[in-house]
């Protein structure tokens, strides 16, 4: 039963309740005219202290989708944070508006403060470096969707996997699923936390591996997830110059790979992917964008507890 919970780490989901939310996408996919007023007379609050063009407007689209209607800001400086509010009394008072809340933070940990402090259900819309749970959801949909399971396959995750909070909640999420193995390419700088690799990928004993050279793996892979080097988290404009085109996919990479391998990316992309791959029949991004949206309505409508009449 998911009806008033939170959802602010993806492991806050079991696998089967994982399931029954993708398994509604599905049938929103396949039927969207049955579920279009199935939010009516219900508000979505979008709280975004930082920018975001998929998750804010795919969560809008949901909610209207839905036949809801929705609310929010869409930046720090246009809310009352600006004056010194905290997170906690901006939560207080948008639960007395909204039905749901969906919140992006730049401080890891805000959302969790806002739903320690919410009679109303409240989504991580993504905190900082750390987690981005609706981004898993759909990145898992979208795997399920291609491959037709959640189980048995490599997937090689690329970019910046330090400040990646996409990563840290995918590696997190599919820690639970059987017979898949990681690998991790990264610079030296920009490798995964120490946490998620003892917390999650050692202690679970899963099969992974860390190295520099995309080119050495590129055959091995079934999915391969790229993801941009995260500007906004560093500290130094030097270094992110120094990294920002450690990696870009172009039509020599795609030749080394196999023929149904897919290429995911969160999104936004800057220069990792050469926009002549998007023609690649492997290239999976702009539908993995689309999934996103079937799956925040299916989470939305599970957190509201409503149901198809
Ligand atoms: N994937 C993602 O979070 O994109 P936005 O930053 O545009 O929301």
């Amino acid at each position: 039963m998911l009806k008033g919970r939170h959802l602010i780490d993806p492991m806050d989901l079991t696998v089967e309740e994982l399931e029954s939310v993708f398994k509604l996408a599905d049938e929103i996919i396949e039927n969207p005219a049955e579920y279009a007023d199935v939010c009516k007379g219900k508000l979505l609050s979008t709280c975004f202290y930082e920018p975001s063009t998929r998750t804010r407007l795919s969560f809008e689209a949901a909610m209207l989708r839905l036949g809801g209607q929705v609310l929010g800001f869409s930046s720090a400086e246009s809310s009352s944070a600006a004056k010194g509010e905290s997170v906690r009394d901006t939560m207080m008072t948008i639960a007395s508006y909204a039905d749901i809340c969906a919140m992006r933070h730049p401080k890891e940990g805000a959302p969790k403060v806002a739903a320690l402090n919410s009679p109303i259900p409240v989504i991580n819309g993504g905190d900082g470096g750390h987690q981005h749970p609706t981004q898993t959801l759909t990145d898992l949909l979208t795997i399920r969707a291609l491959r037709g399971k959640l189980t048995d396959f490599t997937i090689g995750i690329c970019g910046d996997l330090k400040f990646g909070r996409t990563v840290h909640s995918l590696i997190k999420a599919l820690s639970r699923y059987d017979n898949i193995k990681f690998i991790l390419i990264s610079p030296e700088e920009l490798k995964i936390p120490d946490y998620i690799r003892e917390e999650i990928l050692m202690k679970n004993g899963l099969e992974f591996q860390e190295i520099e050279r995309l080119e050495d793996v590129m055959n091995e892979l079934d999915i391969l997830y790229m993801t941009r080097v995260q500007k906004e988290r560093f500290f130094n404009e030097a270094d992110y110059v120094r990294l920002k085109d450690s990696y870009i996919l172009d039509k020599d990479k795609m030749s080394m790979a196999k023929q149904d391998m897919a290429v995911l990316h969160p999104l936004p992309r800057v220069n990792e992917i050469s926009v002549e791959i998007d023609n690649d029949p492997r290239a999976a991004y702009f539908k993995q964008a689309k999934y996103g949206m079937y799956v925040r309505m299916a989470l939305i409508m599970k957190l509201l507890g409503v149901e198809k009449c």
